[in-house]
């Protein structure tokens, strides 16, 4: 395994590969791997000649005041854990190789991005869909994989590759969880045994959703309330959304009817989490 942390080195080394006929598949990460991040790599691994990971704590996505300073950053233990999961690159560059001086051009996807998340966390998606055109440009996967779990952004990311002709095929994958349900996320570490506890909430209240639809429910308002009620009695939680939409366009849905996403934004004590489920109805 080898790790660059030059763009113009990794990009290199790829057209090396891919000019011997070889498949790519791309991994993007902010580090801070867990099993959600692994089950990426192996589906990689196994589609793929070649696995490229990066390890990249994008500054662009995050907002001012958010936690960009204290994102965990267990870079050897990353390391590590690519080695054992059989990658072949680690793309591991500094914010200045890919925001250097003069830095002027941004990627927005419009619409898709001022939704859900992109209300309470503006300019979060021009900066992810910034990077991951970057990301693409410099590692040249014919693949890339994501995880279900960042719903929007993998809905964001599938419509920019489309729009600006990447050609690369955009694998989702399903959600991590720990054996109680909780999505995994590298913010999990933020959370105390309690809050650990209480953002179960999140997983239950999806569950709830889904047992009300398969009981007949089909008013997108009423489900909500439901999923709010329950969300209320945790005293630690304060929801940020709970929203039901086309799962294609993200617009809201008023009958739940066709491919729809039940996505959720909870903050346990100061940490926000998100989760969601898929469902065609
Ligand atoms: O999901 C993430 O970890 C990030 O948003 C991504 C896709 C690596 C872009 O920085």
């Amino acid at each position: 395994m080898k790790t660059i942390t030059k763009p113009d080195a990794m990009f290199k080394a790829v057209m090396a590969v891919k000019t011997k006929g070889k498949s790519v598949g791309f991994v993007p990460t902010m580090g801070a791997l867990h099993e959600g991040h692994l089950s990426l790599i192996r589906r990689a691994r196994k589609d793929n000649d070649i696995v490229v990971v990066s390890i990249f704590v994008n500054p662009a996505q995050f907002a001012p005041g958010e936690d960009l300073k204290k994102y965990p950053r267990p870079v050897s233990k990353d390391i590590a854990l690519c080695r054992k999961a059989g990658v072949d690159f680690i793309f591991y560059p500094l914010p200045k190789d890919i925001y250097p001086q003069g830095f002027k051009t941004y990627v927005s996807v419009d619409d898709l991005s001022q939704v859900l998340c992109g209300r309470t966390r503006p300019g979060h998606f021009r900066g992810v869909a910034t990077v991951v055109a970057k990301l693409l440009n410099v590692t040249q996967p014919d693949i890339l994989y994501l995880g279900q779990k960042d719903a929007q952004q993998a809905i964001i990311i599938k419509r920019m590759a489309e729009d600006l002709n990447f050609p690369v095929k955009v694998r989702v994958m399903s959600t991590v969880r720990e054996k109680n349900g909780l999505a995994l996320s590298s913010r999990n570490a933020y959370l105390n045994k309690k809050e650990k506890e209480d953002a179960l909430v999140l997983f239950k209240s999806l569950n709830l959703a889904l047992l009300l639809i398969k009981g007949g429910l089909r008013d997108a308002g009423r489900l909500i309330k439901r999923v709010r009620e329950l969300i209320s009695k945790k005293k630690s939680a304060k929801i940020d959304y709970i929203a039901i939409v086309n799962a294609e366009t993200l617009e809201p849905l008023n009958k739940i009817r066709g491919n729809c996403l039940i996505a959720l934004a909870v903050r346990i004590g100061k940490t926000r989490l998100i989760d969601n489920v898929l469902l065609k109805v």
